[in-house]
């Protein structure tokens, strides 16, 4: 288990941030993002897209369609918000491949309601914080060694 913080004092160190994530995502890699609603969730995600090649003003908030799509130089991004999720069943709706990019990767706000579904194999968890006006806190964690990259 390996588990990491970054202090993010401001926008700029938060798009430092995705552009360093973005890095070390691979296909298959989920992304699990808690934090209280307005902490920078889809923040974070723009910038991780954008630092993939998806135009930053394409990526918007999935609140109300759950999953939004972006192509990257190696295949696909699933960008999901479950915040409107009720309950598990409403997954049932969806073909699994719809929602998890099986060749792609995936960024989840909101995940609560998915994680039963998932092996926690490529998850990597990001808790956003408020720390102090403007500033947040990313604690993130996995049990998959491929994110230890993001301690250097
Ligand atoms: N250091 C920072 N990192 C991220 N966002 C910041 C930072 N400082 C200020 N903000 C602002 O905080 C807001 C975060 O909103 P955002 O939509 O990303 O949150 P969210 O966690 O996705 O919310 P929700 O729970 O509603 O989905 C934005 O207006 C952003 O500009
Ligand atoms: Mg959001």
């Amino acid at each position: 288990m390996i588990t990491i913080k970054w202090l993010l004092p401001d926008l700029e160190a938060t798009a430092a941030a995705g552009a360093k994530l973005s890095k070390t995502l691979e296909p298959g890699c989920i992304v699990m993002m808690e934090g209280d609603l307005g902490s920078g969730k889809t923040t974070l995600c723009k910038n991780i897209c954008a630092s993939l090649g998806v135009p930053i003003n394409l990526v918007t908030s999935p609140t109300y369609t759950m999953v939004n799509m972006y192509s990257y130089d190696l295949g696909v991004i699933h960008h999901l918000d479950l915040y409107r999720l009720e309950d598990q069943k409403e997954l049932e709706d969806f073909d699994f491949e719809d929602l998890i990019a099986v060749d792609g990767i995936t960024l989840v706000e909101w995940p609560k309601l998915l994680r039963p579904l998932i092996d926690t194999q490529r998850v990597l968890n990001i808790n956003i914080n408020y720390v102090s006006d403007g500033s947040r806190e990313l604690i993130m964690s996995s049990h998959d060694s491929l994110y230890e990259r993001l301690m250097n």
